[in-house]
């Protein structure tokens, strides 16, 4: 009998992509997949370190594995992911959680299926951290959420030590891949059905690929490939979107018409404190070129409220900021410490009641806007690539628009992987309803 195994993955869009990663490489060792943890051998859980009840609801999850562990000693606990990266984790892991059988890096996932032969044959608990990334491993088998879209790390990192982000230490400093090796990989999944690319990395913008290729570049090289159908990217940083990246938006038909762009903050001075290296007013001007590249462009954010110094005319700052753009969707957060980061050691923190009121006027805002971008698609026509049943109902499945609107309609599962063309008759605040025109596009 095969062993069996399952994943929970918090955190970003790289620990899924992380966890897919594992999931490849333990179904290639023979391993088989399972939806639910209380059936698995094998229990794999991924952690993200951005904030703090992040960390809250893993040492959660840790608790909750205890028992299982008590009354089935067979049973593995694998633990890995950014939390991992930074010492205080693994103290406590080792002091209260001594029952854990893997620990493990966000540089080493390679090793996974490594580790599980090893704590087997050895009966003991395993620990591999890697402080920082070595070479970059290529090759990695895959286990994809979705068959017609696909996750793909172009490279790996962040050199910009935001004062409030955690990021530069618990994933190192940037690595790019080769593009030659990103080229191969996209080819390789549009030969195994994968219609939608997006393309992953801390600070999309700053990637150096061989030579002198550009971010830009590489979206120009991954335009060329017959079958691929749409073309995304996240996450970039404003101070280092180029002119040439703008223009791409006139000049690649794949690549998405649809941005996310954090601005974390409109107040200048508290973009200063968190060495975002731009402005209120430079974001605001990027905005401007955007959408004069791509007038229908969509724009999403992330915005943090409450840190440390905010002053009520700062947070005001960034509510004018949102009216401003007007962005399609945002995600919002509360400022949360996290140990090591320059804010950390800043003594002016916002009381939580402030936090929350501000934090509750944003939301406020945001949500109306967005009802009212979405209101202005009724009667359109959008391309949407079915993902599946929706969450909604029978019959009802999902996808995206070009724009990553969610739509919501009535259809069949031979739609699901496809271009279908959906007439939008009602925009809600987080998503869209429409209904299938003509035949699905088979393409
Ligand atoms: N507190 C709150 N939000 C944070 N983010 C990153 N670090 C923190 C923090 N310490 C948010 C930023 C980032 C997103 C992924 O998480 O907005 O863009
Ligand atoms: Fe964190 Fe800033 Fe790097 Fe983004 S750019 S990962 S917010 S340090």
């Amino acid at each position: 009998m095969s062993k069996t195994f399952h994943i929970t993955t918090f955190g970003c869009q790289m620990n899924e992509h992380d966890s897919e990663i594992m999931a490849g490489m333990l179904t290639e060792k023979g391993f088989r997949q399972v939806g639910e943890r209380s059936e698995a051998d094998v229990a794999i859980i991924n952690t993200c370190s951005i904030r703090e009840n992040a960390d809250k609801r893993f040492f959660g999850t840790l608790g909750q594995l205890k028992r299982r562990k008590k009354d089935n000693p067979e049973f593995l606990v694998c633990v890995c992911g950014c939390m991992m990266q930074q010492q205080h984790v693994i103290d406590t892991i080792k002091a209260k959680y001594p029952w854990v059988d893997v620990i493990f890096g966000t540089h080493n996932i390679h090793q996974l299926p490594e580790l599980i032969d090893n704590v087997l044959a050895e009966k003991k608990r395993q620990i591999e951290i890697w402080p920082d990334g070595g070479e970059i491993v290529e090759g990695l088998p895959s286990k994809r959420l979705f068959d017609c879209k696909a996750l793909v790390n172009i490279m790996f990192g962040c050199n910009n030590f935001c004062t409030y982000c955690i990021v530069p230490y618990t994933r190192g400093r940037e690595r790019s891949r080769r593009p030659e090796e990103i080229v191969k990989e996209v080819r390789n999944l549009v030969g195994d059905g994968v219609k939608e690319i997006m393309l992953l990395g801390q600070n999309v913008n700053s990637y150096k690929g061989d030579g002198d290729t550009d971010f830009a570049d590489l979206i120009y090289m991954l335009n060329e490939i017959d079958g691929l159908e749409r073309i995304r990217f996240m996450t970039s940083h404003p101070k280092d979107l180029s002119d040439k990246l703008i223009k791409a938006y006139t000049e690649c038909d794949k690549l998405c018409r649809n941005i996310h762009l954090p601005v974390q903050s409109g107040s200048s001075r508290i973009l200063k404190r968190m060495n975002r290296k731009y402005t209120k007013e430079q974001y605001l001007e990027l905005i401007g070129k955007l959408r004069k590249a791509a007038g229908d462009m969509t724009i999403s954010t992330d915005i943090i409220v409450g840190f440390p110094g905010e002053t009520e005319e700062d947070f005001e700052e960034t509510l004018d900021l949102v009216r401003k753009v007007r962005y399609d969707s945002a995600f919002t957060f509360l400022y949360s410490v996290r140990k090591g980061t320059p804010a950390e050691k800043f003594t002016d923190q916002i009381p939580e009641e402030i936090k929350h009121q501000r934090f509750n006027r944003l939301v406020d805002l945001i949500n109306t806007i967005s009802a009212e971008k979405n209101a202005e698609y009724v009667g359109r026509v959008e391309e949407v690539l079915v993902e599946g049943p929706s969450k909604t109902g029978s019959r009802t499945f999902a996808g995206r628009t070009d724009g990553f609107k969610l739509v919501n309609f009535k259809g069949s599962e031979d739609m699901v992987g496809q271009l279908v063309k959906v007439e939008i008759t009602e925009g809600k605040t987080f998503s869209l309803e429409g209904r299938v025109i003509g035949e699905a596009e088979q393409r």
